[in-house]
């Protein structure tokens, strides 16, 4: 075999592997997949989402929909614990499809924010709260394929 012949050889083999790896792979294939998906919805990413109705979700509100677990009344003053999870089924946290972030409000009032990284967090957090008065917390996250979430829950200060 002499040199060219080698050298056609070494690059028919590279072309198969590059070839098998972009067959293979899954990560780019998971990548085309969510390119697809927020391809197929691009209103998604120029508002901010809500369940349409929080006690059935639906669709991909069920993986993003902001879920908020509190006491539906604290007394003032006190602390109390909140939980926030993103879906009903937590999102998934691949590199290639992931929450960047969570914040939480108590109406404007900004109180919190948790950022995530992909493949070593999952999509919730729990906090501690004290409030003066009544207010409705709002969860806020983003997916970095589909957009802005919001969860809202209304607690009671007795
Ligand atoms: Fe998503």
């Amino acid at each position: 075999m002499n040199t060219n012949s080698h050298r056609r050889e070494f690059m028919a083999r590279g072309l198969l592997a590059t070839a098998g790896l972009l067959v293979l792979n899954p990560l780019k294939n998971a990548f085309a997949e969510n390119y697809a998906a927020s391809k197929a919805e691009p209103d998604l990413l120029a508002r901010i989402n809500r369940a349409k109705d929080p006690g059935t979700l639906r669709g991909l509100e069920v993986g993003h929909a902001p879920q908020i677990k509190s006491p539906d009344a604290v007394k003032a003053g006190e602390p109390f614990e909140v939980e926030v999870a993103v879906g009903q089924k937590l999102h998934e946290m691949i590199p290639t499809h992931y929450i960047d972030w969570i914040d939480l409000y108590a109406g404007e009032i900004f109180l919190t924010k948790m950022v995530l990284t992909p493949n070593l967090t999952q999509p919730v957090f729990k906090t501690m709260l004290v409030l003066r008065e009544s207010a409705a917390l709002r969860a806020v996250e983003h997916c970095n394929i589909h957009g802005l979430w919001e969860g809202t829950k209304r607690i009671e200060v007795v």
